[in-house]
């Protein structure tokens, strides 16, 4: 017969605790997703963005870059989020673009009348979660 001394149950609970929070923060992370979707669908930044890369056709660019291609670009950068914030807000340099044959060359208006700094700021990282 199997018998579990106090240690191998103590052991099993911890294993068992270890799965359910390592699915809990999964679960965590989708529902910061969805939310950050939806933030971005109601600012409307999906006049000009896509999620996901889109290879270009006929030689046309795309408006603004597609966030999976943003995600790319910043990875790894210190700042990146404070950085990225900052221009979702008050808009790009129209004299100076990040994307440079990447994108359409039009700089990005400023976004605060329509999304706030917490908000922006949940959009951002989960843009910087994408990948391809
Ligand atoms: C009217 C079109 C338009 C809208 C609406 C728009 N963007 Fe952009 N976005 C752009 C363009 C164009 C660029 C590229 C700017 C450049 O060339 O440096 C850009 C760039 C970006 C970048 C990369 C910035 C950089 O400097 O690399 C992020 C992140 C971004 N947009 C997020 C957002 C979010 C979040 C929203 C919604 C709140 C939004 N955008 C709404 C057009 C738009």
């Amino acid at each position: 017969m199997l018998t579990m001394t106090p240690t191998r149950i103590a052991q099993t609970w911890a294993v068992a605790g270890l799965a359910l929070s390592a699915s809990l923060a999964f679960a965590q992370q989708d529902a910061a997703a969805e939310q950050a979707k939806k933030i971005a669908a109601g600012a409307g930044c999906f006049t000009c963005h896509t999620i996901a890369h889109q290879d270009s056709k006929d030689g046309k660019l795309p408006i603004g870059p597609a966030w999976e291609d943003v995600a790319k670009q910043y990875a790894g950068k210190p700042g990146a989020a404070d950085f990225l914030t900052r221009v979702v807000l008050e808009g790009s340099n129209p004299y100076s673009s990040h994307w440079k044959n990447q994108a359409s060359g039009i700089a990005m208006p400023p976004n605060a009348v329509a999304i706030t700094e917490s908000d922006t700021r949940k959009v951002v990282y989960w843009i910087l979660s994408l990948k391809k």
